[in-house]
């Protein structure tokens, strides 16, 4: 890329070189094909093993380091998004960048659709074939997966992560740091309390409690939680 257009450019790290943090890439990628606006510096990551750093090399980046480096680099500052899907290792990584004064990005596929009345954190990811109906708030670092839905009037806190396929009904309260899992389904009006989890192929069909898991259908806490 020529540096007078690389110049115009939002520069961007990507925390997490893992399999969603690629898929991230996969969102970034989307979104320059339509309108040119960041230019990928490469991935952040603690503990990246040869797979995956081959995997980032594959596909034209590079390992960048350690948070830890990064955040006391000259690049801290930096346009961060966070491609690690597990909530509490989000809530943490975000509040140490956010304290270096990076800015968190937010990413939305072209591909998905919103309503009118939607409004997404800084840091929220997007990915393909979402879709989202209208009046619905989303929290900071939320990550809505593959052909995800999310019904009118919902909200949904902070680093919540909603997995491939998972079907968020109307008028429905997804605390901060909630996990539902691939191919959930939360019902109508429904709150899911904070950090907990709705595992894969769930139903909720009742409120779940701040911290529980709940699996099945209809969706029951695990016994042994
Ligand atoms: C619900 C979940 C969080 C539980 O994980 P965990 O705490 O590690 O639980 P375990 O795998 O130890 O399983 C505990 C028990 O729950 C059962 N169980 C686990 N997940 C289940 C699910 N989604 N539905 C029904 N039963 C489930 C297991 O069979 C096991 O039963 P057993 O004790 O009778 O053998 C997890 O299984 C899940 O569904 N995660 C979502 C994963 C996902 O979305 N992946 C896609 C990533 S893009």
């Amino acid at each position: 890329m020529s540096t007078e257009k690389s110049a115009q450019l939002t520069p961007l790290v990507i925390v997490g070189a893992g399999g969603f943090g690629r898929e991230v890439l996969d969102v970034v990628e989307a979104v320059n094909a339509v309108q040119p606006t960041y230019d990928v510096l490469g991935f952040i990551d603690d503990g990246i093993d040869d797979v995956n750093l081959r995997r980032i090399t594959a596909r034209g980046l590079s390992h960048l380091g350690s948070v830890a480096d990064h955040l006391d680099g000259p690049r801290a500052g930096t346009a961060y998004v966070i491609g690690i899907g597990g909530t509490a290792t989000r809530r943490s990584l975000a509040a140490r960048f956010d304290a270096a004064g990076a800015a968190a990005a937010t990413l939305v596929h072209p591909s998905s659709t919103h309503g009118a009345g939607v409004s997404l954190g800084a840091g929220t990811v997007v990915c393909a074939g979402v879709r989202l109906t209208t009046n619905i708030v989303v929290g900071r670092h939320v990550h809505l997966n593959l052909n995800v839905t999310v019904g009118h009037d919902t909200t949904i806190g902070d680093h919540v992560s909603i997995n491939p396929l998972a079907s968020i009904s109307g008028d429905c309260h997804l605390e901060d740091g909630v996990l539902v899992g691939v191919a959930g389904v939360v019902l109508n009006g429904l709150r899911v309390g904070a950090d907990a989890t709705v595992g894969g192929s769930a139903c909720a069909v009742r409120d779940v409690a701040p911290g529980t898991t709940v699996v099945g259908v209809p969706a029951k806490p695990l016994p042994s939680r």
